[in-house]
């Protein structure tokens, strides 16, 4: 590895450990991810709780909750403590407007999630994080597993000068775009979201930089040319999905609840259980618009 990736990834793995009190948290790797225990998100969370639960996700971006036993509204009290929920772009009728439901069987022919991406960037704020609430896996006992990939070590494992050049960039982010690589067009009645967003945002939280582009919504680096904009975004999506250390891995069970942040997490279902079911439910938080300052 480079010395500029050595130095980027040492930052990462001797940062101060945080101290909980009321939660145990369990890393999943050194980078990104951790399980939680000590919680039951049925009931109402004390203060310290929520503190708690909140320095951790700003800590390990992806929280993997297990055993909750949740109903719609448990679910979507837990998501509120973090914001106002954030609507599903495309309700189905007579469907609750905040709550995704995330199936797919042997009827399925593509699920939802199946590459990596982060939810809705091409709305003006998209989305602070989603909680995933799994409750029925596929029938062998594994396979579904979710994917997720740290943004900003993404970034800071770039070098110096390809990131001072990302820094001076912006993108559009196309609502229609995840339509069209499937082949379809957008129904009627959606309202196609489009916006522009720095290619290198920071947290809103922690300030940190993060890569803010992602393969089925950004279309196009304004500043280049076509075949400027298709070469650099490839170069930088084969850059996530190809460096292991910037990814974790969720083995789902039933009843596990994993809360990412969207700001600054790509995720990825996998979809190797074909024709066996999946379920769950997925509930999300308003965010703000990316900002590069
Ligand atoms: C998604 O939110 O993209 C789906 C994630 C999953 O089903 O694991």
């Amino acid at each position: 590895m480079d010395q500029f990736a050595l130095d980027a990834l040492q930052l990462v793995t001797t940062r101060p450990r945080e101290n909980y009190g009321t939660l145990a948290v369990a890393p999943l790797t050194p980078v990104l991810g951790a399980e939680i225990s000590g919680l039951d998100l049925s009931k109402e969370l004390t203060p310290d709780q929520q503190d708690e639960v909140k320095r951790a996700f700003l800590a390990h971006h992806v929280l993997v909750f297990r055993d909750q036993h949740l109903t719609t509204e448990d679910h979507k009290r837990f998501a509120a403590l973090f914001g106002p929920l954030h609507p599903v772009a495309l309700p189905a009728e007579g469907s609750d407007p905040y709550v995704l439901e995330i199936s797919a069987d042997s009827t399925s022919r593509e699920i939802a999630g199946n590459g990596w991406h982060a939810d809705g960037t091409a709305d003006a704020e998209p989305s602070l994080g989603s909680m995933l609430h799994i409750t029925r896996i596929p029938e062998p006992g594994s396979g579904g597993d979710t994917l997720f990939a740290d943004m900003h070590l993404a970034y800071d494992l770039l070098s110096p000068a390809l990131k001072s050049f990302l820094d001076s960039l912006t993108a559009v982010h196309d609502g229609a775009r995840p339509w069209l690589l499937a082949g379809q067009t957008p129904p009627p009645e959606y309202d196609v979201p489009r916006a522009e967003h720095p290619v290198v945002v920071r947290h809103p939280e922690t300030g940190r930089k993060l890569l803010f582009v992602n393969a089925p919504y950004t279309s196009r680096i304004t500043q280049l040319s076509a075949a400027e904009s298709t070469a650099l975004l490839d170069l930088l999506y084969a850059h996530i999905a190809r460096t292991p250390l910037l990814h974790c891995r969720v083995r789902w069970q039933p009843n596990t609840l994993v809360f990412w942040d969207n700001r600054c997490v790509q995720h990825h279902a996998v979809w190797d259980y074909y024709p066996h079911s999946r379920h769950g439910r997925r509930v999300a938080i308003d965010g703000t618009r990316p900002t590069a300052s």
